[in-house]
């Protein structure tokens, strides 16, 4: 069950030091190249070799293969990003390997030749894929909790009823509730939880808090906002709950920092 998926699920720094197996690699490549998203922009992942491709982190111990993506700058690519490189990170989950979406902790400028990103194009991050090691490392459980990685907001200061000044709780989301349960688990830069939404009736409108500023790699916190929507659009479509993503601007007031960006309408 994708909820199962989704709950066991942390980011993974400290790998055993094996390569995927064969049948894992060859499981993993197949998917990749179905990988899809709601966004209409097309999302480049590959499978790629560590060594063979000069590709390290300094947070990651013991992996010898990494996931590399990269989008076109064109309409909602962040979106795109996030929710299909997401996609990958719970099916590999699904297998027993673990990943740690990395933005910042890389050696950027070799991933990017290795991927061959053109000038309108952007590689936001990249994954270490392998055998999560029995121990975490000394420097990865600092790292968890200088970041309080296990710790997510309340539900009730995500998520609102109508308009912000009402939030909404778990029990009150209705067909809602487990899908924006489940976007709350997901993992984002520096564990910010950026994602935010409005429900009302048979749609939620979702917004991005933004508390990082943008660089030139685009919106890190965009990126955070499809991880956490494929979270959700799998759980509603597990539901049996399918519906559709649609731009159609609330006019419900917002502080400054939020920026809507997207609806999603149940299917009735
Ligand atoms: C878009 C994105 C970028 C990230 N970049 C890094 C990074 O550069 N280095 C790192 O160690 N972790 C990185 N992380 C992992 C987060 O710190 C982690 O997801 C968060 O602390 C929550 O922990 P969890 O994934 O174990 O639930 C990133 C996560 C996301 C979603």
């Amino acid at each position: 069950m994708i909820q199962e998926v989704i709950r066991s699920r942390r980011s993974v720094r400290t790998f055993d030091g094996n390569p995927l197996s064969q049948v894992h690699a060859q499981l993993l490549t197949e998917h990749l190249g179905k990988t899809e998203n709601p966004f209409g922009v097309p999302v480049e992942i590959r499978l790629l070799d560590a060594k063979e491709n000069g590709l390290t982190s300094p947070v990651i111990v013991g992996a010898k293969q990494y996931l590399a993506g990269k989008v076109r700058r064109e309409g909602d690519y962040e979106l795109a990003f996030g929710y299909a490189f997401e996609e990958i990170c719970l099916y590999a989950k699904e297998l027993g390997i673990g990943t740690v979406m990395l933005a910042a902790s890389l050696n950027r400028s070799v991933f990017e030749s290795v991927m061959q990103v053109g000038p309108d194009e952007v590689l936001p991050c990249a994954s270490p894929v392998g055998y999560p090691a029995e121990k975490m490392s000394f420097r990865e459980s600092v790292m968890r909790k200088g970041i309080r990685a296990d710790q997510r907001m309340a539900f009730e200061r995500m998520f609102f009823l109508g308009d912000f000044e009402h939030p909404l709780s778990e029990q009150a989301a209705g067909v809602f509730a487990e899908a924006l349960a489940m976007m709350r688990l997901a993992p984002s830069a520096a564990n910010r939880q950026p994602w935010r939404a409005v429900v009302s009736e048979n749609r939620v409108d979702f917004y991005v808090y933004h508390s990082m500023s943008e660089s030139r790699l685009g919106d890190i916190q965009k990126v955070d906002l499809g991880i956490g929507l494929c979270h959700f659009d799998l759980v509603m479509q597990a539901q049996g709950l399918p519906g559709r993503f649609v731009r159609r601007l609330p006019g419900i007031p917002a502080e400054e920092k939020l920026e809507y960006m997207i609806s999603f309408e149940v299917r009735r």
